[in-house]
């Protein structure tokens, strides 16, 4: 897309700009993982989406295709001087469009929204689904004897399970995930089965556990135990779907109290996900 009286255009972003988008992500105090944006680039570099004036960056957002089967839309920001003018306007439009063409026929597309702009997100046809909280803290946690380092087992164990509370095939985004430079990936298996997994990750300012999935609460209580005890005496950050009353119960539990959320939206039919089973969210960028 290009407008050449106001020599604005749309197009992907370079890997200098990729740079760019991290620092503002920062700046609006979102606290990224420290890898999350490079490991989502590696996955799907045409989600990297810039508005330029000229050559400049001045606005920008991702666009995750999850093998055409699901999108995501994510680090949604205009540079901070321009902002109210229109330009976000201009370019959530055409992610959104250009997220679709580049999806299934059908296909929906996610994303968690700061709440003060749901009102424009639903003209944009998404629809509420729930909140998104998260909860901040200092990890306590408790080690677990039975917790099992993620990549002592094979990977389909951990996309069969994945599957059920993401609900579409992330594998490499996943595979680069639980490997991801200072992370740590744990699971639980009953009966030869996995039955719960997690991900504690550093950010920038102390770490983020997503995601945690469970098949039982008490599973969950054991993993998040495990997690924290990785990562104990730092402040920790976990992203809880409102709607699972077990998943804020447990984060209280572990002493942590909320600080920011989204809402969490869908544009098309939404996923036929196991949110009970969801204990923490992977990110708020990316799904
Ligand atoms: C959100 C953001 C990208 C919008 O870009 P922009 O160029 O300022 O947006 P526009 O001028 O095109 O306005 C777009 C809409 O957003 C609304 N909006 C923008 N900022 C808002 C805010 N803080 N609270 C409520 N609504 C807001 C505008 O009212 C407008 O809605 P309308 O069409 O219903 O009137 C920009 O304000 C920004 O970068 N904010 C910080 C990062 C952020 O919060 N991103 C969204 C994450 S979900």
């Amino acid at each position: 897309m290009k407008d050449e009286k106001l020599d604005i255009s749309i197009d992907q972003m370079s890997q200098d700009e990729v740079r760019t988008l991290a620092q503002w992500a920062c700046s609006e105090g979102w606290n990224p993982g420290k890898a999350d944006i490079e490991l989502a680039w590696a996955f799907d570099p045409q989600a990297f989406i810039a508005m330029r004036r000229g050559d400049e960056l001045i606005a920008a957002g991702t666009i995750l295709s999850y093998g055409g089967q699901f999108g995501f839309m994510g680090l949604f920001i205009v540079r901070a001087d321009l902002r109210g003018q229109g330009l976000g306007t201009q370019l959530w439009h055409h992610r959104r469009d250009r997220l679709l063409a580049r999806l299934q026929p059908g296909a929906t597309i996610g994303m968690d929204g700061v709440f003060d702009m749901v009102p424009f997100y639903t003209k944009g046809g998404f629809q509420f689904a729930w909140r998104d909280l998260r909860f901040e803290g200092i990890a306590h946690g408790h080690q677990d004897a039975q917790a099992i380092d993620l990549q002592s087992i094979p990977f389909e164990q951990v996309d069969r399970l994945d599957r059920r509370y993401f609900a579409f095939s992330r594998a490499p985004f996943l595979q680069s995930w639980i490997r991801q430079p200072g992370g740590q990936a744990l699971g639980l298996i009953e009966a030869g089965e996995l039955v719960a997994y997690g991900v504690v990750r550093p950010a920038q300012a102390g770490f983020k556990i997503g995601p945690v999935f469970a098949r039982r609460a008490d599973l969950a209580e054991r993993l998040l135990g495990a997690l924290f005890a990785k990562v104990e005496g730092h402040t920790v950050q976990l992203d809880v779907p409102e709607i699972n009353e077990a998943a804020l119960k447990l984060a209280v539990r572990f002493g942590l109290a909320e600080s920011f959320g989204c809402a969490r939206m869908y544009h098309g039919a939404a996923p036929q996900i196991e949110v009970s089973g969801v204990f923490g969210v992977t990110s708020f960028e990316f799904g």
